[in-house]
């Protein structure tokens, strides 16, 4: 057995401290040690990106990295989005606009486009494209996932 490892996470602001082996992965961390299971796993070799994340401010995708390299930072899953209550805009974009079928995709849809709208507030339907370019959705054929990025980048910047 190898030796265990402790380490403290937090996640949605909150810490999570757990003895673990070095080889476990940051999403089974999120979803079994810490509970949030919004975090999915589509693939576990960093193809399909619905277990993507914020780590320290970046977009990462949690099957690809080890819950020790998240030891003392930061990590934002789905479950952290929604403020007293209320549906963070890319939330609300992806009801409104329809932007989910199964759903399967989503959590790690919507945290791709939490970095692209950090990183660029008023994109193009490109720039959004290519900002979700490491999400793959089997359903709804990307158009009504782009309206609906669209629609939160313009609430977010203060329109709709
Ligand atoms: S589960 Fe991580 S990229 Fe697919
Ligand atoms: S909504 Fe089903 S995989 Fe995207």
């Amino acid at each position: 057995m190898v030796k265990a490892v402790h380490v403290k996470i937090t996640i949605n602001g909150k810490p999570y401290e757990a003895d673990i082996e070095p080889r476990l992965l940051l999403v089974h961390f999120i979803r079994d040690i810490a509970g949030l299971t919004g975090t999915h796993i589509g693939c576990d070799t960093t193809n399909c990106g619905a277990c993507t994340v914020i780590l320290n401010g970046k977009a990462v995708k949690s099957c690809t990295i080890f819950a020790v390299q998240a030891n003392g930072k930061e990590v934002l899953t789905i479950e952290g989005l929604a403020k007293d209550g209320k549906l963070h805009p890319i939330q609300e974009g992806f009801w409104v606009k329809h932007g989910l079928q199964c759903g399967y995709c989503t959590p790690g849809m919507i945290m791709a486009a939490y970095q692209l709208l950090m990183r660029n507030p008023n994109p193009t339907e490109e720039e959004i494209r290519w900002g979700i370019s490491g999400n793959l959705c089997r359903c709804t054929g990307y158009q009504n996932i782009v309206e609906a990025i669209k629609y939160a980048a313009e609430k977010m910047r203060g329109g709709a």
